[in-house]
This record gives structure tokens, sequence and C-alpha cells, in this order.
């Protein structure tokens, strides 16, 4: 069986499947998913993808051997589900692993957004350093500071617990409904928006959050309050963000992820109290190792026709499809 690998993921992994009986292939740096031959492309069984590459009906269609596909990241929006599933092709990804990693550039950016971070480096920087002042780049405590969590899975709630930390309070809306379990309180979305001092996006990107927060929802925010993005930039009208932030009605944002990444919109490189991260969410050497492994142990479970637990579409299982290719295995 044959593997597309669209990037050389750390840890060495390619030799690591190989070393399972699969052969590799990595696509070169300087290829377009899109733009592998039609030839190439029907000789794959299985896919390694990034969060960047759109895995949609037309790619499938010209891949159209693939028996599985694994995202090398714990969101898939970037993959038309609903066709891998039709086409009996279970998708995986890579949850849990990447938690505490994301979690800490959430905090990093709160951390940053209320203290002027950027602001603070910049006039260094800029040789206007030239002593301490009792005025000089106030900030906000963050202990006694609202903290608003929309979307309340697994990222969330490790923001919610190193928040408190810090002394915040916690209130959370989340698409299942209160969760029972937790310590906080559940709110509607209305009264998050009204209520937090600083609000952290951790929903994934869906039909239904895609500009979740547009000028009006953006506006329903407390004045002076802080966004903070680590999850998906469509969920935030980028260019109604640029116009609050403009207009003063939010005072920070800090922001890793953005509507049409890798572009950024200019306005928001020239505002001072915005933090811009490149989608570094789970760059650390622990977290993007532990990640390759997860990617290369359940493409090689796919392809042995076995059910990993990170498939995202475990419905595939019970198709036809699924079942007749694995039929000899079940
Ligand atoms: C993910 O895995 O979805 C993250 O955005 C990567 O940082």
């Amino acid at each position: 069986m044959r593997i597309l690998m669209t990037y050389n993921l750390p840890g060495n992994v390619a030799e690591y499947i190989r070393s399972h009986g699969f052969e590799v292939d990595i696509l070169d740096e300087k290829v377009n998913l899109c733009d592998v031959s039609e030839e190439l492309a029907q000789t794959y069984d299985g896919l390694i993808c990034l969060l960047s590459e759109v895995i949609d009906k037309k790619l499938l269609d010209k891949f159209r051997n693939l028996k599985g596909i694994a995202v090398y990241a714990v969101g898939y929006n970037n993959i038309d589900i609903r066709s891998c599933t039709e086409l009996g092709i279970p998708v995986v990804n890579t949850p849990d692993v990447l938690t505490d990693a994301t979690a800490d550039i959430a905090i990093t950016l709160i951390l940053m957004a209320m203290r002027r971070i950027n602001e603070a480096q910049n006039y260094l920087r800029a040789g206007k350093f030239d002593g301490w002042k009792p005025d000089l780049l106030l900030g906000r405590d963050l202990k006694g500071k609202i903290l608003g969590i929309l979307g309340m899975g697994r990222i969330g709630k490790a923001v919610a617990k190193r928040a408190e930390a810090f002394g915040m309070k916690i209130i959370y809306n989340t698409k299942s409904g209160v969760k029972p379990e937790l310590p906080w309180p559940y709110v509607s979305f209305e009264t998050l928006l009204k209520e937090s001092d600083v609000l952290s996006i951790h929903t994934p990107l869906t039909d239904l959050t895609r500009h979740l927060l547009t000028k009006k929802e953006l506006l329903q925010m407390k004045k002076g309050s802080i966004l903070i993005n680590t999850a998906r930039g469509p969920i935030v009208d980028e260019s109604a963000l640029v116009e609050v932030l403009k207009e003063g009605h939010l005072s920070a944002a800090g922001l890793d992820v953005y509507e049409e990444e890798p572009k950024i919109h200019p306005e928001l490189l020239k505002l001072e109290n915005v933090i811009l991260l490149p989608h570094i969410g789970s760059a650390t050497i622990e977290t993007r190792t532990k990640m390759a492994y997860i990617v290369a142990n359940s493409i090689i479970q796919v392809l042995l026709g076995e059910k990993p637990t990170n498939t995202v579409n475990s419905e595939v299982y019970k198709t036809e499809r699924w079942k007749n290719l694995w039929k000899n295995n079940i």
C-alpha cells in the first residue's frame, strides 16, 4: 500500500511507516497537492495532509483509491468529511496531544494583550525607554476579570483551568449546552459577549460557527474587552474586528489564526494593540512529534482495516463501501 505525505513530518515518521511495510512518498514542498497528476494520485491508498490543504470532492475524485486520510491537526474543517464518509474513507486527526500547547498559547495571548506586551516591546526597541514612570504602559490585572470561553471542549477547559490559577473568573458557552461536571457557570452566547472582559474562542470551524462573530456580536462585547482566537480565523469577521478595534470598542486582540491564512488583514498589521502569531498553537517539539506519531499509527491502522478511536467520521464504519473494502478483515 502507498501513502502520500504532503510534508515531511517531525520525528522521521516516514521511516516509521515504511518499517510497517508501507510505501511512503513525501510531496515536494514546491508542489501543491491539487497539482499531483491524476495518474499518480490514483496510486495512493492513504493520505497524510496538513490543515492548510483543501481536501474537497474534486481532490477525492482524483485520489480515487484512497482508503484513509490522516490530518496533522485536531481541526479538520479543510476536509469534506461528508464526501469522505460517502466514499468509505475514514478520516483521523490528532486530538488530546495538542491541548496543553494550544491552551498555553491562548494564555500567552491573554497575558500579552492584558499587559500590552507588544506595545511595550515596540516602545523599548524603538529606543523610547528613558526610565521608569508610574504611568508607563499600564495594562490590566487578570485577577478578578471574567474570562468567557466560547467552546468548552478539551482546549477550552485547559484554558479555563490555567486562567483560574491567575485569579480569573470563568463563564462559558458551548454548542452542547451545560456541562454539569464543570465548576463554572454556563451562560447564553449573548451573556458571554456582554460579561466577558476577555473572550477566548475554542470552538471548531463549522457551517454554524463561520462568522459567528460579526460586527453585531463584536459590538455586543463589553466595551474595552479583549478577543483571543486560537481556534480558526473564519469564526470571526476579520474586517469587522479591525473596525471595532479601530473604533476602540475592543481594547486589544490576540490572534493565532486568520480568516484567509496565511494572508493577514493589512490593517491588523498596523494595530499595536493586536498580538499576531503565525498559527503556532500546537508548535512545540514535544507536541508536534506526538502528533506525527498519532497520524502515522492511525493511518497504519486505517489501512489495515482497523477503526482508530480518533476517527472523526466514525459513521464511515457502517457504510457498505467501507465494509466491502475490508470484508476480509471484519
Ligand atoms: C489544529 O491542530 O487544529 C491546530 O490549529 C494546530 O495548531
